[in-house]
């Protein structure tokens, strides 16, 4: 049955108390509190991650385009920070209250306006703070080796070019991609998974030569910005947006963020950048290693030039959880449901029997799906209608209800989350609507 009344949308409060009540998210190590911009993921979480990553892997293997993938370090050597210029300048502005000795990033606070916190007017100056983890590696003070952990997965990538181009024996144009952890002592890490300080990144560096870059570039927009029509985000709440000079990383000369309308603004979820051969330069130039690559063709050697694409995999969590969060009236009361594309949802199928005596038989078709791999769930506790507000809370696309007919007729109802709509069918016919857990791409 259709919804009586336009849906509502998602606060942040109202994901956060969402994310910890049903194991999306919970602060780490809350029985101790919690630690600031650090989240533990539970288990629909973890599903939900993982089917992100799967959806973002797929999105590149799906391309007529050689794309290598590698698993890099997270601590790194402090000689190739300083070559990658995060050493030097990987840094935020501060501004701390006189008042309340409250630290704020500069761009975050109105330095016109009153302390957020203790309501008084008396700012400090603002200083450059340094964003990395620093750590030493080995045992004693006099023998241990300053690394940090990585605040960008893409180092990794540049500083293991070379290995990947031998190894695997590619042609330029390629690419290398990788999904990993990046560490950030955010000055002031906020809005739950928005601004993480420890945080996983989905990156691709795409190496051209340099008089191909700005068809690469527009390729790589096009490519990602159609990433999110294929999941199914809602795409008036995306929209591009090109960096102003005084925007542009260091590395940068030309970058275009992917923006979400959150419900705190449109902010950036992804960025595409122009990185020149500026990081591959810079790693020759520090490490004394030849990193250029020769043509045969034209009997030419270059460094290679980048385009990257780099969202955060917590981002864009956040970003799915608030585009599918909907409260609605229905004819049998209000509802909070999660309307995943069905790529997203942590569970695919959930298998109701109507009845506990109906247990066996249901479970014997749940079974049949778990132990296909697919991600399912039993549940035979509560109303049948208490059965499916649960799963519509976390965003499982259908529900199967096995009822007394069942036994005779060998048929079940299948219920779609979204409409409510409920169709009976046979047994056998399960499969045939699960042929739509994979993402929307259009083929070009
Ligand atoms: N390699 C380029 C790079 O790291 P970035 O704009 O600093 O560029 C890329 O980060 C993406 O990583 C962002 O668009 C965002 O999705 C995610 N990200 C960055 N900082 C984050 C943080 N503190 N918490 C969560 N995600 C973050």
């Amino acid at each position: 049955m259709a919804p009586a009344q336009s849906p509502q949308a998602a606060t942040l409060e109202k994901l956060v108390s969402l994310c910890k009540r049903r194991g999306f998210a919970f602060p780490a190590a809350d029985i101790y509190g919690g630690l600031n911009g650090v989240y533990d993921m539970g288990p629909l979480g973890t599903l939900l991650k993982e089917n992100i990553r799967q959806a973002w892997n797929l999105s590149l293997r799906r391309l007529d385009h050689t794309i290598f993938y590698i698993d890099g370090s997270l601590l790194g050597p402090e000689s190739m920070w300083k070559a990658s210029g995060h050493v030097d300048s990987f840094h935020d502005p501060l501004v701390e209250c006189k008042e309340c000795q409250g630290r704020f990033r500069a761009d975050d606070v109105n330095l016109e306006k009153a302390c957020p916190r203790c309501g008084n007017q008396s700012w400090g100056d603002i200083r450059e703070f340094h964003m990395m983890f620093k750590t030493n590696l080995g045992a004693s003070v006099e023998q241990s080796t300053p690394a940090y952990l990585r605040p960008e997965t893409a180092q990794t990538i540049f500083v293991n070019f070379k290995n990947v181009l031998t190894s695997s024996r590619a042609k330029i144009p390629f690419g290398i991609a990788q999904t990993g952890k990046a560490f950030r002592n955010e000055i002031t890490p906020k809005q739950f998974l928005f601004r993480m300080r420890e945080f996983e990144q989905m990156e691709i560096e795409w190496f051209c030569h340099c008089t191909d870059t700005n068809t690469y570039f527009s390729f790589w927009q096009e490519e990602r910005y159609n990433f999110y029509k294929a999941i199914g985000i809602t795409m008036d709440n995306i929209r591009l947006r090109t960096h102003e000079a005084n925007e542009l990383a260091h590395y940068s000369t030309k970058t275009s963020d992917i923006e979400y309308k959150f419900p705190f603004g449109w902010k950036e979820l992804e960025g595409v950048a122009y990185r020149g051969n500026y990081d591959l330069s810079q790693h020759i130039k520090h490490s004394g290693k030849d990193l250029s690559v020769f043509d045969e063709n034209t009997k030419e050697s270059f460094v290679p030039h980048v385009i990257e694409s780099s969202v955060g995999t917590d981002r864009l969590f956040l970003t799915a959880l608030f585009d599918a969060y909907t409260q609605e009236e229905t004819p049998e009361g209000p509802r909070t449901v999660l309307k995943f594309h069905p790529c997203l949802a942590p569970v695919k199928v959930a298998f109701l029997p109507l009845s506990k005596k109906l247990a066996e038989p249901t479970e014997k078709i749940y079974k049949k799906f778990k132990t296909q791999g697919l991600s399912v769930q039993f549940d035979v506790t509560g109303s049948i209608g208490k059965r499916y507000r649960r799963q519509d809370e976390i965003g499982t696309p259908y529900c199967i209800t096995y009822d007394f007919d069942s036994v005779e007729d060998n048929k079940v109802t299948l219920r779609h989350r979204d409409s409510m709509k409920q169709e009976r069918i046979d047994i056998n016919q399960i499969d045939t609507y699960l042929q739509h857990l994979t993402p929307d791409f259009q083929d070009q």
